[in-house]
């Protein structure tokens, strides 16, 4: 099983071609919620934040940001000393609620969502800098080439960008072949391993970065399931 692991092998999943309407994918977004909380992905995020983020944010970006639950989850972990963020959630898929954006309006965080691929909407002039940019099991979907294409977009745009993504190792990837037992559906069980195996190790991720003077790169492992990769313009 280790050699099965030791190269990423990024594959396409199979909820990144259902619409956003259908059922198997519907069923496969609230598996994906469950996952995050058998991860502990808000905590991990939320703590890094804490730690790695100088002072309160005004603006936040993220990546691939899905239904906006595991960011309600930070933000709720968050509001408290970081009053009035605002947030824009982008992800190539239209699944922000109204509802969604009422429940970070309830913590004080004024969001938005944007419709869009992350690469296209980087090729648009004009954008603002935010002071983090986040992600969330959203950086394994694409291979070296992408990311560091991906991350040349994004390091103009913000002083600190933190990720947590999938540990691509052998306890995630037997965990992830006994998600039948939380009633995971045929999507969830093709994509998890899929994820995994497209997960990092080491500093795979810090070397696609941009240097520039004085950037700090903290990439490491969380846990039996977490990989986290931080990058700042401001240690602390
Ligand atoms: C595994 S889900 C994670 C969603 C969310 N971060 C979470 O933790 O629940 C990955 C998300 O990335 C989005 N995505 C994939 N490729 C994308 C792209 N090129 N641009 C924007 N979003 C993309 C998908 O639509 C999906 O919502």
């Amino acid at each position: 099983m280790p050699g099965q692991l030791a190269l990423r092998r990024v594959e396409p999943e199979i909820l990144d071609g259902l619409s956003a309407g259908d059922p198997r994918a519907q069923a496969s977004r609230r598996d994906l919620r469950r996952i995050n909380a058998l991860m502990i992905q808000a905590g991990i995020m939320a703590r890094l934040l804490r730690r790695r983020v100088a002072r309160p944010p005004r603006r936040i970006l993220e990546i691939g940001a899905g239904d906006g639950a595991f960011m309600l989850a930070v933000a709720r972990r968050m509001a408290k000393r970081w009053p009035r963020v605002e947030l824009t959630l982008l992800d190539r898929a239209d699944l922000i609620t109204g509802l969604r954006i009422d429940e970070f309006a309830a913590l004080g965080w004024r969001a938005e969502a944007v419709t869009a691929d992350v690469f296209e909407w980087l090729t648009r002039a004009g954008h603002q800098r935010v002071d983090v940019i986040a992600a969330n099991l959203f950086l394994h979907h694409f291979d070296d080439a992408g990311l560091a294409s991906l991350f040349a977009g994004l390091r103009p745009l913000t002083a600190v960008f933190i990720a947590t993504e999938p540990r691509r190792g052998a306890v995630a990837l037997a965990a992830s072949r006994l998600l039948w037992a939380i009633g995971a559906n045929d999507v969830t069980l093709h994509d998890a391993p899929a994820s995994v195996r497209a997960g990092f190790v080491g500093a795979e991720l810090s070397g696609l970065w941009p240097r520039g003077d004085g950037a700090f790169i903290e990439e490491r492992d969380i846990g039996p399931f977490t990989h986290t990769f931080v990058a700042t313009d401001d240690p602390r």
